[in-house]
């Protein structure tokens, strides 16, 4: 999820701005999401160089980015895609046509019989599920299954998204294990990251290890699959200590590793432009934008969080405050609150960074507002237009 952890941050330090500040943005049509092939190359040669240090597979995980069209590069370097349930899972088949890994918390019949057809792996939730599916599993030759663990331990701090809460629906405890039939299962799964760096993930191994170990070692068990959350490409991450874990977790356990990270793959490769439509006050400034928090950038909401924009301060920073709020009728449309050397006007564009990840696959269009264009930046400094909506598309999903 976006940002989860960086709430507040204003720095453009890991930003490519030199390339950004070439960008006419007067081409623009906003509100638009701008996907840098540069960066999102740049990500993937960091993770293509995991894959080769350690040897094991990665994954896109399309629940954070699945701007399809750039599938052709991704594939270049990345093992496959995780999807979260079927349509995902057509999705990275039609168009990434690598692996195919599926973890949902429960599967219905209907979907586990098109799933079994597509998937290479499909990771199950709880006992009922195995149990459901077993006469199934046991027939199909070409299908690896696997669990999800709890290993109840996590640093997330946002109950939101912490999948080891108390209470937690994600993946099966220790005791969950007890006298069940694990021979029809090839692998582990476990997922309880989120923004960290390989310092988290290596206290969640001690831990999973202490709880898990013996199953870990059954000699059914092909593999185990760390999950997402690892914020691989962020300037602070430790990639060479996460290369380790990996490397002394295969020479302990002899399985495959699997990563499936989304923000990493995305991080700072998108952006969201957007202009101002209006100005007025009410004992503050206010601009409202083509935007929408609520319906483009959930998670600015749902963290909360407050996205960055380039060239603007704090609040109360620059010599001009403004808050910054969305073009729907919630009274809690609210961006955030900026501040920017020059006064905005009616037209005004501004650029919300790090806008790829889980806000494109998330965004809505409550109110009937348009959902943002989508363009491509290329490698050659070309943009070009990959899709725009319109009433077409925001009532093909009423009825
Ligand atoms: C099962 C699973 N795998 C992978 C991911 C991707 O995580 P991230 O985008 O934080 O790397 C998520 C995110 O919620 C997830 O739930």
């Amino acid at each position: 999820m976006n940002n989860k952890t960086k709430k507040n941050e204003m720095s453009w330090d890991s930003y490519d701005s030199e390339r950004l500040k070439k960008l006419d943005l007067g081409k623009i049509k906003t509100p638009a999401y701008i996907i840098d092939e540069f960066i999102l190359e740049k990500n993937l040669k960091i993770l293509a160089d995991v894959r080769k240090k350690t040897g094991c597979k990665i994954l896109l995980a399309q629940k954070a980015f699945s701007a399809y069209s750039t599938y052709p590069l991704l594939r270049k370097y990345l093992d496959g895609v995780c999807a979260s349930g079927l349509n995902e899972a057509m999705l990275g088949r039609d168009y990434f046509n690598k692996e195919v890994h599926v973890f949902a918390p429960a599967y219905s019949d209907e979907d586990f019989d098109k799933l079994v057809k597509i998937s290479n792996h499909i990771i199950l939730n709880s006992c009922s599920q195995l149990e459901r599916f077993k006469k199934k599993i046991k027939q199909i030759k070409n299908v690896e299954f696997g669990i999800r663990l709890n290993p109840e331990y996590s640093e997330i701090e946002v109950e939101l998204y912490n999948p080891a809460a108390r209470y937690s629906h994600m993946g099966l405890r220790i005791e969950d294990l007890k006298g069940i039939d694990l021979s029809i299962v090839s692998g582990f799964h476990f997922h309880v990251l989120c923004e960290q760096n390989s310092d988290t993930l290596e206290r969640v191994l001690k831990k999973l290890e202490k709880k898990f170990a013996k199953y870990l070692i059954l000699p059914n068990i092909k593999w185990v699959n760390f999950g997402g959350g690892h914020h691989i490409t962020r300037q602070d991450y430790d990639v060479d200590k996460l290369c380790k874990l990996i490397n002394n977790f295969k020479l302990k356990y002899k399985k495959q590793v699997i990563l499936e990270p989304g923000e990493a793959i995305g991080l700072n490769a998108g952006i969201l432009v957007s202009s101002v439509l209006d100005i007025k006050q009410n004992e503050i400034n206010i601009a409202i934008m083509d935007t929408s928090a609520t319906a483009h950038m959930p998670d600015t909401l749902e963290m909360p969080y407050t996205p960055k924009i380039i060239d603007a301060g704090k609040s109360g920073e620059k010599k001009n405050t403004y808050r910054l709020v969305g073009a729907t009728c919630l009274a809690g449309d609210v961006i955030g609150d900026y501040s920017f050397n020059e006064k905005l006007k009616i037209g005004s564009k501004l650029v919300f960074s790090d806008m790829a990840n889980y806000t494109m696959v998330k965004n809505n269009t409550f109110n009937g507002i348009n959902l943002p264009s989508i363009y491509k930046y290329t490698k050659k400094g070309k943009i070009m237009l990959i899709k725009s909506f319109g009433y077409k598309d925001f009532k093909d999903r009423l009825s």
